[in-house]
């Protein structure tokens, strides 16, 4: 069955990001110039899923609003014959076919999939995280959509982390396929470094099939009262496999602070309009400034 759908889950506080999101979601934080979310967004329409099911929650209008035609600024903009820029606005909300969900309390990653549960329906989808963003000649999801065509089961996007940071991801165990592909046998969520059955953590790109759904409606909330995909996945596990893809390219963790100064500072220097002057800028840096 094709993948037709992805699921977004945008409900978040942005606690690590207090106060720029106190008032403004985490997701329309701008890289460069760009929102977070539509860049994730243009990823899974590059990997040719158009049909967004975004699950927001209260004082997320304006990701709505983003993808949505603006009369006012398009009006403007043709007035002034802006029309380079009035060509990229509109292309926004022509971009995908989106759906939105309120997830009205925040009690975790998998709940957040679970209220999305009727706008997927009995198919195979996509979920993304907005705080991972990947920069990748072959888009990540389409890597992971490319091994679920294959194999017909759920797909993870792994990456090995350095030991460190293994506590902050869901960590897989597995037995290698071939090239970069495994079998997952185990799953912890967090797990202290000792814990942890390997370095291959998850991140925020996933391909899941729906018995995933079942799943979640049995997984019990952990200890902060979160219902955790990791968890379901391990249900799910039970039943039907589960692979994990080490994809090719290179992730930010847009949602930290420092891993959202660097995916900025690498997205503008991959940006023609600006490379140049930006790299000398940074050349002459005095590093010394504090
Ligand atoms: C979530 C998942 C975790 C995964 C991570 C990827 O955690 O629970 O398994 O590794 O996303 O970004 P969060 O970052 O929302 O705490």
């Amino acid at each position: 069955m094709k993948i037709k759908k992805a699921v977004f889950p945008a409900a978040g506080l942005g606690t690590r990001f207090l106060p720029a999101t106190k008032a403004s979601p985490k997701e329309m934080l701008p890289v460069v110039d760009k929102p977070i979310i539509q860049y994730v967004v243009e990823e899974a329409v590059r990997s040719g899923v158009d049909n967004v099911i975004m699950v927001t929650g209260r004082g997320k209008r304006a990701i709505e609003d983003h993808f949505d035609k603006s009369f006012e600024l398009e009006y403007e903009l043709e007035r002034k014959g802006k029309l380079d820029l009035l060509k990229k606005i509109r292309k926004i909300a022509k971009l995908a076919y989106l759906s939105y969900v309120r997830q009205k309390e925040a009690l975790g990653l998998g709940h957040a999939i679970l209220v999305a549960k009727n706008l997927v329906d009995d198919e195979p989808f996509a979920v993304l995280l907005g705080d991972d963003l990947v920069y990748s000649k072959i888009p990540c999801l389409k890597q992971l959509i490319n091994v679920y065509n294959k194999y017909k089961c759920s797909v993870l996007a792994v990456e090995r982390v350095p030991r460190e940071q293994i506590h902050s991801y869901g960590v897989i165990g597995g037995t290698h396929i071939e090239d970069n592909i495994y079998q997952v046998d185990e799953l912890v969520e967090k797990p202290s470094p000792a814990r942890a059955p390997s370095n291959l953590a998850i991140i925020g790109r996933y391909v899941l099939t729906p018995r995933i759904f079942k799943a979640l409606e049995k997984t019990q909330p952990d200890q902060g009262g979160e219902i955790q995909l990791t968890n379901a996945l391990k249900i799910l596990k039970a039943k039907e496999p589960i692979y994990a893809c080490e994809f090719v390219g290179k992730r930010y963790d847009a949602g930290d602070k420092l891993g959202f100064l660097q995916a900025t500072v690498e997205y503008a220097l991959r940006r023609p309009d600006l490379a140049s002057k930006f790299k000398a800028y940074l050349k002459d840096l005095d590093v010394n400034l504090i």
